[in-house]
């Protein structure tokens, strides 16, 4: 339902005023440090052109408030009806303060801080004239190799979920068009995770049931939370283009989920269902676009959507459908107040980007969302020591402390892991000598990354003296009471385009560290990653290994606390931590087979168990589950089970814990996984404190899409019940379901 203002609008365009406002383009500012000769040629002054002649309803990649308020001018002044363009933008982990990769938000397991967090980056975003994120990106992911599985959040279709809805809450706030928040644009929808090996982009098969059971499920919670926007996807779907899919963007988004708001398409991908070769030609890709749901091409150069005139003229595309999605456009535009006050106030965007509050609260964030792997001999936390060694490039690398999908962060005030070890080490009542050497050089990509063109990529160091400086790092790594390691993918190594094919420590690093541990140091291995990486043999000979993903703005001092104990770890792992890439894909949730007994031998040359499974994660405190009861033994299938438990810190030392549901059904209409989480809870206990947790298991948890009936069921069965600290929680009860 549209407003009277926006139909009688709608009444006064023209087709190709209409057409205008379906189309999105790219407008490149690169920063000083980026390569200019990367923006296509004219490129700018095309868009310009564009918007004086009326031919463009959105635009993305602006960040400037006085840019977006001059652009915003020359929009409104391009169409008789003085419409302002709406401003998208990739804010994906912040804008200016930068807040952990997704994939870390989703380790703290705390939908209130990641609400809060997508809200910071909402009011920065806001505040620079940004309308839109193209974000949350929620496609699940069971392959490492995929680079993109740290801009989401996992494996885990439930925790997905959670994590989605928070996202949605954090950008929109109460309700679409709230002061100082954006609209969310969940996507890509849908499946891209599952590329084909990993490799971005690639075609995705997926059945049925994988599709209603694991991968549409945080969409619907994303549309139930009231997203505005979905973006469609790249890739191949089960053979066809997602962009022009009709099945998923009208049969299954529209239909089956209820989504309202309005579809943008990725990158060029209406244009490119012509490079698929799915359609014809750019007249053809555009009218299938949009008669499969597309509402918005975005596009660098030349859209199919330019030519949609022409698919009117000839029949291909009606104007029924053309008003479809302009008014959906316009009724975004209304709903954030565009059609009254378009314009930002630049002095006041300077103030809310310099908000401190929003930088304590990444680094909270970046204290929450870490995982503590290891931790033998509680060497963690830091006490009483007189010195630390601080080794590896990534330590003192602002860039990398902040991750990708960034653009507009600040590095004068970005803090690196030595950084905040120095200034940590220094406010300590006994201070404690910090030394750094970086080791081993910078590893690098084969290929460029596509995000150079912003001059971030890891370069070589041509003078970089590889045996002296190894020899330095083993005499600091020998002189120090502790040594703390810090290694990983460089930031450029994750993201888009940049899969992989292992899961290696990249470069020489896994030699840097074996020489640090050969001193007999303890040694603390601090991980910089957005994906599993091969720890087999950290977990063999090192006593503590801290995952602390790309920790943002902040991240260094949140390290540095969390080291030293002024924070404590509580974060849990999102996915599957396997040892070898050759275990790809493993996950928690599959199902259990006719032999279930030899499950952990299915190789013969490597254990068929994970590293560390789902979930896991310590602290520096222990817990312990008990008292585990259900509030009934038997229910009727769409009766509520009241599941309770006590968690216990049993330590001397207060301590987070995430406690977590999981259920498997028996038997039934389909075989269903060994284990699904339903349920999580983040506690914070104080020494000797005891919490009874409690979780609703209601139909909507035991609810799934069956191949055997091809439709939704809820089967009357048993269920088994496990709560604990991970996927491989083995406090058990049970209840059955009657029909
Ligand atoms: C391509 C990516 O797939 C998408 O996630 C992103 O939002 C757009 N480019 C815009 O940068």
């Amino acid at each position: 339902m549209s407003s009277a203002r926006v139909e009688k609008l709608l009444q006064s365009m023209t087709p190709a005023e209409k057409i205008g406002q379906l189309i999105q383009y790219f407008y490149f500012r690169l920063p000083e440090r980026g390569d200019p000769s990367m923006v296509p040629p004219g490129q700018v002054e095309a868009v310009e052109a564009a918007l004086a002649a009326g031919r463009a309803g959105s635009l993305l990649f602006v960040t400037d408030p006085a840019t977006s308020n001059r652009l915003q001018r020359q929009a409104i002044a391009g169409n008789r009806h003085g419409i302002p363009v709406l401003f998208g933008f990739d804010v994906i982990h912040g804008l200016r303060t930068i807040f952990p990769v997704p994939i870390a938000l989703a380790a703290s397991w705390n939908p209130e801080l990641i609400e809060q967090s997508q809200a910071v980056a909402a009011r920065e975003a806001r505040a620079v004239g940004i309308h839109w994120a193209f974000a949350p990106m929620l496609d699940i992911a069971r392959d490492p190799r995929w680079g993109r599985i740290i801009e989401g959040a996992g494996e885990d279709p439930y925790l997905g979920s959670v994590v989605a809805a928070a996202q949605v809450r954090g950008f929109q706030g109460p309700h679409l068009g709230a002061d100082e928040h954006i609209i969310a644009g969940p996507k890509h929808f849908a499946g891209y995770g599952a590329a084909l090996g990993g490799r971005d982009y690639d075609e995705v098969d997926l059945s049925d049931q994988e599709l209603w059971n694991t991968y549409l499920p945080p969409f619907k919670a994303a549309i139930d939370a009231g997203a505005g926007n979905v973006m469609s996807a790249y890739m191949d779907l089960n053979g066809v283009p997602a962009t022009g899919n009709r099945w998923l963007l009208n049969d299954i988004l529209r239909e089956a989920l209820g989504f309202e708001g309005f579809v943008v398409s990725d990158a060029n991908s209406a244009r490119d269902l012509a490079a698929h070769h799915y359609a014809a030609d750019l007249t053809d890709a555009g009218a299938r676009a949009l008669n499969a749901g597309l509402d918005l091409e975005m596009a660098i150069l030349d859209p199919a959507f330019e030519h949609l005139d022409e698919a009117l003229e000839n029949g291909q595309v009606d104007i029924e459908r053309i008003d479809t999605s302009v008014r959906r456009l316009l009724s975004a535009k209304e709903a954030l107040g565009l059609l009254d006050d378009p314009f930002v106030d630049e002095q006041a965007a300077q103030t809310v980007l310099n908000d401190p509050a929003h930088r304590e609260t990444a680094r909270k964030a970046a204290e929450e969302s870490a995982v503590l792997l290891r931790n033998e001999n509680d060497l963690l936390p830091l006490t009483g020591i007189g010195s630390v060694a601080v080794l590896g490039q990534m330590a003192n690398s602002k860039r990398d402390t902040l991750g990708p999908w960034i653009f507009d962060y600040d590095l004068e005030e970005t803090v690196t892991v030595l950084e905040g070890i120095r200034a940590h080490a220094a406010g300590l009542e006994t201070p404690v000598e910090v030394t750094y050497a970086p080791g081993v050089p910078s590893p690098v990509r084969l290929f460029p990354s596509m995000f150079d063109m912003w001059g971030d990529g890891s370069k070589t160091d041509e003078n970089f003296d590889s045996e002296a400086e190894l020899s330095r790092a083993v005499e600091i790594a020998t002189a120090a009471d502790v040594a703390v390691v810090v290694v990983g993918e460089r930031q450029d190594m994750i993201g888009e385009t940049a899969s992989r094919s292992t899961l290696d420590l990249p470069g020489e690093q896994l030699a840097l560290l074996q020489a640090v541990v050969a001193t007999g140091t303890p040694t603390v291995v601090v991980l910089m990653s957005g994906r599993p990486l091969d720890l087999r043999w950290a977990e063999a000979n090192t006593p503590a290994i801290l995952q602390v993903w790309y920790p943002g703005t902040r991240g260094g001092e949140a390290v540095a606390n969390l080291l030293f104990g002024q924070a404590v770890p509580g974060g849990k792992l999102p996915f599957t931590w396997l040892r070898h890439v050759g275990q790809v894909p493993m996950h928690y949730a599959h199902t259990r087979s006719h032999d279930p007994s030899k499950q952990d031998r299915r190789y013969w040359d490597e254990e068929s168990t994970p590293l560390y499974p789902f979930g896991f994660g310590l602290s520096y405190a222990k817990f312990a589950y008990s008292n585990l009861a259900v509030s009934s033994s038997s229910t009727p299938v769409d009766g509520v089970v009241t599941v309770s438990v006590d968690v216990t810190n049993t330590s001397g030392r207060d301590g987070n814990e995430v406690a977590q549901l999981y259920l498997h059904q028996r038997y039934g209409t389909a075989s269903r996984p060994v284990r699904l989480l339903k349920g999580f809870r983040r506690l914070h206990l104080r020494a000797g404190q005891t919490e009874r947790v409690e979780f609703a298991v209601t139909a909507e948890e035991r609810r799934y899409w069956s191949a055997a009936t091809r439709d939704w069921v809820l089967d009357a069965t048993s269920f088994d019940v496990w709560v604990g600290g991970s996927s491989t929680a083995d406090l058990h009860t049970e209840f059955t379901v009657t029909d």
